[in-house]
């Protein structure tokens, strides 16, 4: 079996807990060299995970002898890295949301055709089990023809303050930085309710053919923290997914809502993580399903080894689906800033 020595950009909370332990824990994949200009992060993920190679240099990261790049930075610098990695010519799996703007896109997709790159994009939600199996169900026409989905996710983000210093300043609390970059980068829409928006357009295999938004400002950041969107497919389906990211945000204890409902001409699908619930009902019965959790780091991994290997993207998330779920997410997040208190119709 060959093994692929991988390269990691951006060494911050996403690459700690989901991207490091999976590419450890995959057959295939080697963690080689990490990269981030902030040498606190770059060291302690280094020392955590027993990276051999780690550099807050650029050329010495490529130089590691690297023969694919995971990037895992902020998405404003997803396009500086993509560059640089493809000015050496290797194949990239990208974090959500890959681009910033269209234009980006457009600049990312002109680079990757030019010089025959392999890009996927980090949806590890479709390797899910569960949403594995939601999509095998459709394609067995299990619940019929999909007409209706709701798709719902809302949390506190991290919560709206943290404590810096708990164990010398117990009472001390600021404004958490990562739930404020995450509004600064588009707010819930554009984060999280791009998994939601790729999972409808690839478990009905439909695109989106229009869509509407609606939003409130729970919090005062210039995007709305709660959106909602609601979309039309070419096949007929509609798919509202709701986000927030101020569902508790303030409360002493935490709470969330995590839900699918896929409702079709002869059944429906639920997966609700509040009670770890997972089933099937239609005209034969109702199935309780095997639960799993929303996100599959590991299995999106192992997909990425198959590319690798074959140099077909299987499930993994092709750079032009990316691009076409993050429009959705951004216009409608855009339209919402524009038209505050109004209703935006695209
Ligand atoms: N798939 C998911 O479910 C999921 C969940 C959370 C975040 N994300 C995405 O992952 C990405 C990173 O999010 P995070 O929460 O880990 O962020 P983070 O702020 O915790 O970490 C980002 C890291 O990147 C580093 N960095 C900054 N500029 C860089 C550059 N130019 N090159 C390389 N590294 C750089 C920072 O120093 C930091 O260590 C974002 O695109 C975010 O949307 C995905």
């Amino acid at each position: 079996m060959k093994t692929f020595k991988i390269g990691l950009m951006g060494c911050g909370m996403i690459a700690s807990y989901g991207h490091l332990p999976a590419i450890m824990e995959t057959d295939g994949l080697t963690i080689h060299a990490l990269y981030d200009p902030n040498e606190q992060s770059l060291q302690h993920e280094a020392r955590r995970y027993s990276v051999p190679h780690a550099y807050s240099d650029l050329d010495a990261f490529f130089a590691s002898g690297i023969d694919a790049v995971v990037i895992c930075s902020p998405a404003p610098s997803h396009l500086q890295n993509f560059i640089d990695v493809a000015a050496h010519n290797l194949p990239i799996l990208c974090e959500k949301p890959l681009a910033m703007d269209a234009e980006e896109g457009q600049t990312m997709i002109q680079i990757m055709e030019d010089q025959d790159l392999m890009v996927a994009v980090g949806f590890c939600y479709r390797f899910s089990p569960c949403a594995l199996k939601i999509k095998e169900l459709i394609q067995q026409d299990a619940i019929g023809d999909v007409r209706s989905m709701r798709l719902i996710y809302n949390w506190d983000c991290h919560g709206k303050y943290y404590k810096p210093d708990p164990l010398n300043q117990p009472d001390f609390w600021i404004e958490d930085p990562r739930r404020r970059g995450r509004m600064d980068e588009g707010g819930p829409m554009v984060d999280c309710g791009t998994h939601q928006i790729d999972l409808a357009r690839w478990w009905t295999q439909s695109n989106v053919s229009r869509f509407q938004s609606h939003a409130a400002w729970v919090d005062d950041y210039e995007a709305p923290d709660h959106v909602w969107v609601h979309m039309d497919h070419d096949n007929s389906a509609h798919t509202m997914v709701e986000m927030s990211y101020s569902f508790g945000h303030t409360t002493k204890d935490r709470i969330s809502h995590f839900l699918y409902e896929i409702i079709g001409t002869k059944g429906m699908i639920r997966y609700d993580r509040n009670f770890s619930h997972f089933e099937l009902r239609n005209e034969h019965g109702t199935y309780q399903l095997e639960y799993h959790e929303e996100k599959n780091f590991h299995g999106m991994y192992e997909a990425f080894y198959e590319a690798l290997s074959t140099g077909e993207l299987g499930n993994l998330c092709s750079v032009e689906d990316a691009l076409e779920v993050t429009r959705i997410a951004r216009t409608a997040t855009t339209n919402l800033i524009e038209n505050r208190h109004g209703l935006s119709v695209v």
